[in-house]
């Protein structure tokens, strides 16, 4: 198609944007400000994702997605992430064949799941194998991301009108597709791209990218710096500030010379790229697009990692460049999973993670992440390969588990169905919040419903140093006196914040569960089962009655504490 036919394209279906922005239809799957809360709202209902992402191709084998769909089911995950291969669907220019989305759809109504495609178009992990062919192929027509050395590498340039021009089409007819094939509304949101950003250098050097870089840094750039001074991420506002704090001037003047100007300029061009294409299929169909991103690890530089991707650092740009992305995400498989999220859980960025761990610890991390970032869910990568449900990284040859339901990551998800309304509420009220513990952290306090909560490692009365190495618990504020937590190798103790006498003690503390959103006590607990400390004098000193709510290895489980106060 001619270029300035792809442009008149763009930028009929951009103004369509708006139309379609307004008045939505509130039977897609939409993100809605709920009390303290953005939620994402399916069936006129708050979901929590209970999510799992198949590995990459997946979606084109039909006998193999036939053996993880009922995988899935023993699991208990409630939402798929899948990704699309543009090449896929569009094999050949202009010819388009959706039978892979077909097949995910079907295999998903089919196992009461539901969807989130991945859109693998120009790029996955920053590079371009999931374009097709006759992109990849067509170097002049389709420019390449030029590196130092002067040599093409295998990543379509974000900088190309031509390359946008032919993106979008495929990917509002796949949005269009997507609308009339799925009016059950098994999609749920789109992950646009994958982990974008210039790898093995800090930005894109072909000619065009080097005279966009010369270029004034755009206006909406520099609006926003100076409306958002004051609440900037800290490393762009240090880089604007050193280089002079200045209103308009090129990248490298604005920015200062070198990887920073080089990584925001990055940031600020994918962002326009993905923003229009993210704006022309809302115009179609306005479900919740999201971003994912390659974390930068300590030590590494623009480059060693995709550079420009929507990272914490780059997230004000991203939101500038790309008004109709939703959110930003994290993929996290390293430890301090609490600084990642909180990081990206922003008044304009909720909070989801497309990509994390399946092992206990990431069962840890999907408690936190709907519990202290009110997170729209939680997704496992690769969860199709048992073995990472057992250990990370997978060792090659482990055997993977026979008992799928038995798995840390199954519980977790099972407890996560049931208390979904209460979390999904209590998200909204605030009234909710998490606690996630290791050796390194093994203590945390959490200020809720007139209390100071204490949560520790899990110990034993006999033996008050050996601790477990993994700890963590959703605490929801029940009514007065009254909390429920959800958690496992834990120990909960309760200090009142509220004029009165100043010990808590344990009314009643019941292990139970949900049934249709009625608590059912299993077992009162008392005794050993509460027993934290019996050094009572000690205890009465710090204001605390040596008992508390406890929660063992088998978990996470569910506990209703009752508490009533008394004076030393
Ligand atoms: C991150 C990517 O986003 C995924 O698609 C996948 O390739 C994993 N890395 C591999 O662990």
């Amino acid at each position: 198609m001619a270029r300035w036919r792809i442009s008149i394209l763009i930028s009929i279906l951009t103004i369509r944007v708006a139309a379609a922005l307004a008045g939505g239809d509130p039977s897609i799957p939409h993100l809605e400000q709920r009390g303290q809360a953005t939620q994402l709202i399916v069936d006129g209902q708050p979901w929590l994702i209970r999510g799992g992402e198949l590995n990459n191709s997946a979606a084109t084998d039909a006998q193999y997605l036939n053996t993880v769909w009922p995988q899935l089911t023993q699991l208990n995950l409630n939402t798929v992430l899948v990704g699309i291969g543009w090449g896929w669907i569009e094999p050949a220019e202009g010819r388009f064949d959706f039978t892979v989305v077909d097949r995910v759809l079907a295999g998903a109504r089919k196992n009461q799941q539901r969807v989130v495609f991945l859109w693998f178009g120009s790029w996955k992990n920053g590079v371009s194998t999931f374009a097709p062919t006759w992109v990849k192929a067509d170097s002049t027509r389709f420019p390449r991301v030029r590196v130092q050395s002067g040599d093409a590498i295998e990543m379509l340039s974000p900088l190309s009108a031509e390359t946008l021009g032919v993106e979008t089409r495929a990917y509002v007819r796949f949005l269009e597709h997507l609308k009339s094939v799925d009016p059950q509304r098994t999609v749920l949101m789109i992950q646009l791209e994958n982990e974008v950003g210039i790898n093995s250098d800090s930005r894109d050097r072909s000619a065009p990218a080097d005279r966009a870089f010369e270029q004034p840094v755009p206006a909406g750039l520099m609006q926003m710096l100076g409306q958002h001074t004051a609440t900037l991420e800290p490393d762009l506002r240090r880089a604007w500030v050193a280089a002079g704090g200045k209103n308009e001037g090129n990248w490298s003047a604005v920015f200062g010379k070198g990887l920073v100007s080089d990584e925001l300029f990055m940031a600020w061009t994918y962002g326009r790229y993905m923003g229009q294409l993210a704006a022309a299929g809302k115009a179609v169909y306005p479900l919740p697009i999201f971003t994912n991103s390659w974390l930068a690890r300590p030590g590494t530089l623009p480059g060693d990692y995709p550079s420009g991707g929507p990272q914490v650092p780059n997230l004000d740009v991203w939101k500038a460049a790309a008004p109709a992305i939703d959110l930003n995400c994290p993929d996290i498989s390293v430890a301090n999973f609490a600084e990642i999220v909180s990081a990206f859980h922003r008044p304009d960025n909720p909070l989801f993670v497309p990509e994390g761990l399946g092992i206990a610890s990431g069962v840890a991390n999907a408690f936190y992440a709907v519990g202290a970032q009110r997170g729209l869910g939680y997704s496992v990568f690769g969860i199709d390969n048992t073995v990472r449900l057992i250990m990370f990284p997978p060792v090659m040859g482990a055997q993977p588990p026979q008992d799928l339901a038995a798995l840390p990551l199954a519980r977790g998800y099972a407890v996560l169905r049931e208390l979904a309304p209460m979390i999904l509420e209590h998200q909204a009220s605030g009234a909710i919040d998490a606690a996630w513990l290791n050796a390194g952290h093994p203590s945390q306090e959490i200020t809720l419903g007139g209390y100071q909560i204490r949560v520790d490692l899990r110990r034993t009365f006999w033996d008050q140093k050996t601790v477990t190495d993994l700890g963590y618990a959703i605490i929801m504020s029940g009514g007065e006196n009254e909390f429920y937590i959800v958690g496992a190798d834990v120990q909960v103790t309760f200090q009142p914040q509220s004029t009165g006498p100043s010990i808590a003690g344990l009314a009643d503390d019941e292990a139970g569960h949900f049934v249709n959103g009625q608590w059912v006590v299993d077992r009162r607990l008392n005794g050993d089962d509460v027993m934290l400390n019996y050094k009572l004098a000690d205890q009465a000193r710090l204001r605390l009655s040596g008992s508390g709510a406890r929660f063992g290895p088998e978990g996470p489980t569910v506990q209703r504490v009752k508490l009533y106060r008394y004076d030393p």
